[in-house]
C-alpha cells in the first residue's frame, strides 16, 4: 500500500466530525462549521439532506465511541497519551483543558498538515487555548520506522496510553498486525495501556439495523474511495478479537462502552428511541488491550 492509499481513509474524518456537530463535545460545532463537513456529506448523498435514521444511529454511536474512550483514558490513570488517525477531533486540547496530560495527536503527513492549519486558525479565533503538551506530528500507523517520532516526543519511564477511534476499522488483518506491532513496541518501553472501540463485529446487532439507502450511499463511496469495504474487515466475534491479539501478546478486555459514565446529548438532539439506544447499550465495545 502506498501512503496515498491511505490517504483516501482521511475524508472520512470530515463525515465523523458531521456526526459529532449532533453532540456537546467540545469544539465540535466549531470544527465541523470550518471543515465544510455538512456540504461534504450532503455532497456524499447527491445533495439530500441526511435522513433522520442515518442521524439517530450514527450520531450517538460516533458520540459514544468519543466519550468512552475519553472515560476509559481518565480511568487508566496513564498521564501520557498517543493518539492514531486523530482526524479533526482535537481530543488532546479538550482533555487538558481539565486533566494535565502529554498528549501526541497523530495523522497522515497530509492530514497532519491540514490539522496544524485548522489548529493555528482556531488558536488564533481564541477557539482552542494554546497548550504546549499538545504535541502534533506526523506518523503512519502501519509503516515501519514511522514510530521513532513518537519516541522523540515520549517521556522515557512514564506509561503510555495509545488510543485510536475510527481507524482500524479500514485496515486489513496484516495492516492490524503492523499496528498492533507498533503498540507493543511502545508497551514494552513505557508500560501502559491500549484503549479503543475500533475492533467491530462483523454480527454487531445494531449495525444491522442501518437500513436506510443513504447508509447504503454512504459506505459504498467509502468502499469505492478508500478501496476498502468495512464488513470485509470486521472481526467475526470477541473470541476471534481475542486470539488475532493474544497471537501478538496482548491481553484484551471487552468492556460496554455505554455504561452509564457519560450523558449521550445527541441522542435527544437527533431523536434516537430507547429501542435504538437499547441496541447501542448492547452492541458497541470498548476494546483494553495490556501486555501479557
Ligand atoms: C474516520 S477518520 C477518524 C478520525 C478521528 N479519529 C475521529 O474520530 O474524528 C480516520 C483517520 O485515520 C487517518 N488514517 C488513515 N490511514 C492512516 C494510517 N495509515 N496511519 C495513520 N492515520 C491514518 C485518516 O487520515 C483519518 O484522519
Amino acid at each position: 500500500m502506498s501512503l496515498r492509499d491511505y490517504d483516501n481513509i482521511s475524508p472520512t474524518a470530515k463525515l465523523v466530525a458531521e456526526m459529532r456537530r449532533h453532540s456537546d463535545i467540545p469544539f465540535a460545532e466549531e470544527i465541523a462549521t470550518r471543515m465544510g463537513s455538512a456540504e461534504l456529506v450532503r455532497e456524499m448523498l447527491d445533495g439530500d439532506a441526511p435522513a433522520p435514521e442515518l442521524l439517530s444511529w450514527m450520531a450517538p454511536t460516533i458520540e459514544a465511541r468519543y466519550k468512552s474512550l475519553e472515560t476509559a483514558l481518565e480511568a487508566s490513570g496513564v498521564k501520557q497519551v498517543v493518539e492514531l488517525g486523530s482526524g479533526f477531533a482535537f481530543r488532546g486540547d479538550a482533555m487538558n483543558r481539565t486533566t494535565p496530560l502529554r498528549y501526541i495527536e497523530t495523522d497522515l503527513p497530509e492530514m497532519h498538515d491540514t490539522r496544524l492549519r485548522l489548529r493555528n486558525e482556531l488558536r488564533r479565533d481564541g477557539v482552542l487555548p494554546v497548550q504546549e503538551h499538545v504535541i502534533f506530528a506526523p506518523l503512519n500507523a502501519v509503516a515501519p520506522g514511522d514510530g521513532a517520532v513518537l519516541e522523540q516526543n515520549l517521556v522515557p519511564g512514564e506509561p503510555v496510553a495509545v488510543i485510536h477511534e475510527g481507524l482500524l476499522q479500514y485496515f486489513t488483518r496484516d495492516e492490524k498486525r503492523a499496528v498492533a506491532l507498533l503498540i507493543a513496541g511502545l508497551l514494552k518501553r513505557h508500560g501502559g495501556v491500549w484503549l479503543t472501540p475500533d475492533f467491530e463485529l462483523s454480527d454487531d446487532g445494531s449495525r444491522k439495523r442501518w437500513t436506510h439507502p443513504h447508509f447504503a450511499r454512504i459506505f459504498s463511496l467509502i468502499a469505492g474511495s478508500t478501496q476498502r469495504d468495512l464488513r470485509d474487515a470486521a472481526f467475526t466475534s470477541v473470541d476471534e478479537v481475542k486470539d488475532f491479539f493474544s497471537k501478538l501478546g496482548f491481553r484484551v478486555t471487552p468492556r460496554a462502552q455505554i455504561d452509564g459514565t457519560f450523558a449521550l446529548s445527541s441522542a435527544e438532539r437527533v431523536g434516537t428511541t430507547p429501542e435504538q439506544l437499547d441496541l447501542l447499550r448492547r452492541s458497541r465495545i470498548l476494546w483494553e488491550l495490556r501486555l501479557d
